[in-house]
């Protein structure tokens, strides 16, 4: 059941006004310090003022009508009107009893079951993925999880961008760059390399526009002799020579010329760069689905870009017919109320945009899956695009679903600057879990040196894989957060491994204690809660429900992970304070064998939903 849920239902029952129970109900929350109870009812004071009376007087009079049977008795009233409810011990036993054999761990269906599709991950494929990358995809992971834990009906859609410039480069580097023998071999490597190759010469073409912008303008207008002052000037005494930048640009120029062309022609129709685009893409694909399947990832569908783009078209004569696109020199735009800048949805030279194809997406989406919702798990940076997309979804007529742009922020390096490798590239996500994994073989190596070597590797690739997940979704996905492996893996602090050995140690205890785990499960013993360490810890078990129903309210997975750390605490304290093995009581015994597997259990589930494993031993 979820506790708080339960609590919620009962205070507003328990108010009069109608129009005042949903506030009031929104203010009962945890109890943010054990001695004022396990939750607490805050909203006395907003109805006060409300009504201009007293709040102590009115938190009194909720107090003594208030039902909250049978998990707690009428709830303390403190301070200037505060209702603190403590749940009661033999309520909290016999809940933990009931979930012993609950294989959901006390979940129920939701009230509300939605539709939600989760666009998440959704690189640009054909370029190495990078680190920028990794938090879409173990974010947006981690709430479709959830939210299928939950009951809902998630649609996990990696909107892959397959339909964009990169592909220009690949083809004008296939076509004047391919080695032959290589690409037989290892045609992603050799993809890579092109796209590589095709990106460095174009590279000085923006790098001289940038610096060389005035003198660049002015020689396009055939003032030469004056480009030549401005460079010179711009240059400086050690700056290159303007023959020189005008080499580098011209060249650098036509390469990217070139690389638009042939995107041109790919988006055009042309036969051959669609035969060699349809050639290319199963080998990208296999490059994504070996990071996928290391990440335990896997999606219900890959619409990407691509599979949009004969829709293009058809958006944009409905939006004009809807009088929600007009010209505007020569291009098609939208005007949003949200951002100052109106959204193009056809540029003058006749190209659809990323937000044309986001626009067909959605009316695709409703129209197959009629969803409730749709999360965006994208960069922060993109957050104006998502505004005006979401405004002129509303207006184009999909004003029934809850769009979300469910943002975050930069990983860093130490410096704290955004993470990039020695050559500058965004770092290679691969290179990242390898590295992570073998900083996890040293740690697992150290603390574990009773397990054979084999067991050792297998359980640092879940160390190491589970500490890059869980430093991301620990943080609130709002912030930046600085990339720190050794930091990553500490043995204590609010770390993945932290967790995993707790589980782990927790498996060792019931190995040792012999409990007989079927029995714990098929006839759950009485639940006896003698100490304030097991009541804290029983009463945190019961709380799994409230916290996944919490996370899923703002979509942060750091409330999940914050539940767990404080759980596997709470569980160090118990065992600290409480002997299992050698505890002499049977009855005692069986309970805390029984909080044992509880928590375990409650520890394994929760990890899964941020998509980390455990290991039984480690
Ligand atoms: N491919 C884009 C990028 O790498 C992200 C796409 C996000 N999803 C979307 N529907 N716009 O920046």
């Amino acid at each position: 059941m979820n506790v708080l849920e339960f609590f919620r239902r009962r205070f507003a029952a328990a108010i009069a006004d109608e129009s005042q129970r949903a506030e009031f109900a929104d203010a009962v929350r945890p109890a943010t310090d054990p001695k004022f109870g396990d939750y607490q009812a805050n909203g006395s004071m907003a109805l006060a003022k409300a009504a201009k009376r007293n709040p102590r007087e009115i938190a009194q009079q909720i107090a003594s009508s208030v039902d909250l049977e049978p998990l707690a008795g009428p709830p303390e009233l403190a301070g200037p009107g505060f209702l603190n409810v403590r749940v009661r011990q033999a309520a909290i036993e016999s809940e933990l009893q009931k979930l012993l054999s609950d294989a959901r761990l006390g979940l129920e269906p939701p009230a509300e079951p939605r539709t939600v599709i989760v666009d998440y991950s959704s690189p640009n494929v054909a370029k190495p993925m990078h680190v920028g990358h990794i938090r879409s995809t173990i974010i947006g992971e981690s709430l479709a999880r959830t939210l299928t834990a939950l009951g809902h009906k998630v649609i996990r859609d990696n909107h892959l961008g397959d339909w964009g410039a990169q592909f220009g480069m690949i083809l004008w580097g296939y076509k004047n760059l391919l080695e032959k023998d290589a690409y037989d071999r290892d045609p992603v490597m050799e993809l890579a390399r092109l796209y590589k190759e095709a990106q460095s010469r174009i590279k000085p073409a923006e790098a001289h526009e940038e610096r060389f912008d005035k003198a660049l303008r002015l020689r396009k207008d055939g003032k030469n002799d004056e480009a030549a002052a401005v460079a010179a000037k711009i240059a400086g005494t050690d700056g290159p020579d303007w023959e020189t930048v005008l080499k580098e640009y011209d060249a650098a120029s036509a390469v990217r010329e070139a690389a638009r062309q042939e995107t041109a022609r790919l988006h055009g129709g042309d036969d051959e760069n669609r035969r060699l685009w349809a050639e290319f893409m199963p080998h990208c694909l296999k490059m994504l689905e070996v990071i996928y399947d290391r990440l335990g990832v896997r999606f219900d569908v890959q619409l990407g870009e691509s599979f949009y783009d004969p829709m293009l078209a058809d958006v944009v004569t409905d939006l004009e017919a809807k009088g929600l696109a007009t010209g505007s020199e020569g291009a098609t735009v939208c005007f949003c109320e949200a951002t100052k800048a109106p959204m193009i949805v056809r540029k003058r030279d006749g190209a659809y945009t990323y937000a044309t194809t986001d626009l067909a997406t959605i009316r695709y989406r409703v129209h197959r899956w009629n969803p409730q919702q749709i999360l965006y798990v994208v960069d922060h940076r993109q957050g104006d695009h998502f505004q005006q997309l979401f405004e002129m979804s509303r207006r184009w007529g999909f004003d029934q679903v809850d769009f979300r742009h469910v943002a975050f922020g930069t990983i860093l390096d130490n410096q704290g600057r955004p993470l990039k490798t020695r050559e500058g590239d965004a770092v290679g996500l691969a290179g990242i879990l390898d590295e992570a994994v073998a900083v996890a073989r040293g740690v697992v190596d150290e603390n574990s040196p009773h397990l054979p070597p084999e067991e050792r590797a297998k359980v640092a690739e879940i160390v190491g894989i589970g500490a890059v997940k869980y430093a991301d979704l620990s943080q609130n996905r709002a912030s930046d957060y600085k990339f720190d492996l050794a930091k990553m893996m500490a043995m204590n602090g609010n770390t993945a491994t932290y967790i995993q050995y707790a589980y782990a140690r927790i498996r060792s205890i019931l190995r040792k204690s012999e409990a007989d785990e079927a029995g714990l499960r098929s006839s759950p013993p009485a639940i006896m809660l003698g100490t304030p360490e097991e009541r804290a810890l029983g009463m945190k078990l019961l709380r799994l429900p409230e916290t996944l129903d919490q996370s899923t309210v703002e979509m942060k997975p750091n409330v999940i992970a914050d539940y767990l750390f404080t759980l596997a605490n709470d569980f160090s304290a118990f065992y600290a304070a409480c002997p299992v093995m050698r505890e002499e009581n049977a009855e005692v015994k069986r309970s805390r064998e029984a909080l044992c597997l509880l928590t375990g259990q409650v520890l394994k589930f929760g990890l899964s939903l941020l998509g980390i494993e455990v290991a039984e031993r480690m």
